[in-house]
């Protein structure tokens, strides 16, 4: 029997998952369908209930309903869910995995963005010294899995510094970074330190605003790395301009969290690498 599952989002147009998830279904012989579902901004809960009773298998989540999402899962975790990376489920939850009477939810971002870097980029986060550009959800969703793999002190980097440091104080609260240094440090102050990997997860780039950096930020050998897709952002430029030496936008990250998705719901990891080049020529 064809398996069902969804992103619900809104808005949910843009959305490539439907799209992503076609392409590995196919490549992997995975008997599923995968649509995109708007939920109303008061209903996501009743849509997730909705959803479960016509028998789908799980869903994605995005904005706005990641913290949401967290609200809702309630416990059931797997080998696959325990070998992730990832946020608890206390925190901005992307993927939830439906049994018969529980929910069981992870954020694959982190590790999406983490395999994008260290898989497809071929750049060991390890030692390597981070700077975190945002301390909203998407931030939250990658720091725990950027944390694991670079076991190096972090700079998380905001236009609001308590943002910034009550992030750190969530993170903290996890017992296996207890003892790492994270940083938090407000627009403006960054002195002189360079950095090994740059990562924007503000939304800035959507309004094109620029952020605001010192332009010998980018160590020699820099990845600059903006977590958004689909246009050369402000901080993408500036990267260029000032000696990053790769400079990237989200798309594969996009891909890699979907992977780790489909991994999670079939068991299965499809190839990454042939679905990134189909949407790069889309582009
Ligand atoms: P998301 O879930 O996409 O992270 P969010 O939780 O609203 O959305 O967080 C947005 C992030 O982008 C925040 O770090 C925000 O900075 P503030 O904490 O100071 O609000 C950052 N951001 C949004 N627009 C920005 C801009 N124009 N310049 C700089 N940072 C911006």
């Amino acid at each position: 029997m064809t398996d069902r599952y969804a992103v619900i989002g809104n808005p949910i147009s843009h959305s490539k998952s439907p799209q992503i998830h076609k392409m590995f279904a196919e490549q992997t012989g995975q008997d599923i369908i995968y649509v995109a579902i708007e939920a109303p901004l008061d209903g996501f809960a009743a849509t997730v209930e909705r959803l479960r009773k016509e028998g789908y298998k799980g869903c994605n989540v995005t904005v706005p309903f990641k913290f949401e999402a967290a609200m809702i899962a309630n416990g059931i975790s797997s080998e696959a869910m325990d070998a992730l990376e990832s946020n608890n489920e206390a925190d901005a939850i992307n993927t939830l995995l439906f049994q018969t009477d529980k929910i069981g939810g992870r954020n694959t971002d982190g590790a999406g963005l983490v395999n994008d870097i260290e898989k497809n980029l071929k750049i060991p986060l390890k030692h390597k010294r981070i700077l975190l550009i945002g301390a909203g959800g998407a931030a939250a969703g990658v720091l725990n899995p950027l944390l694991v793999a670079s076991q190096s002190p972090l700079v998380i980097y905001n236009r609001t510094l308590n943002k910034a440091e009550n992030l750190k104080k969530t993170i903290t609260q996890h017992e296996k970074f207890q003892h790492v240094s994270i940083k938090p440090v407000e627009f403006g102050k960054l002195g002189d330190a360079q950095f090994d990997v740059i990562i924007n997860a503000t939304s800035a780039g959507l309004t094109d605003s620029e952020i605001p950096l010192p332009e010998t930020v980018f160590a020699p050998g820099a990845l600059a790395y903006d977590m958004m897709y689909g246009r050369e952002t402000p901080f993408m430029k500036f990267a260029r301009k000032h000696g990053a030496a790769v400079v990237t936008d989200g798309l594969g990250m996009l891909v890699e969290q979907a992977a780790e998705a489909f991994f999670i719901w079939r068991g299965v990891h499809p190839d990454t690498a042939p679905v990134i080049k189909a949407l790069r020529q889309q582009q």
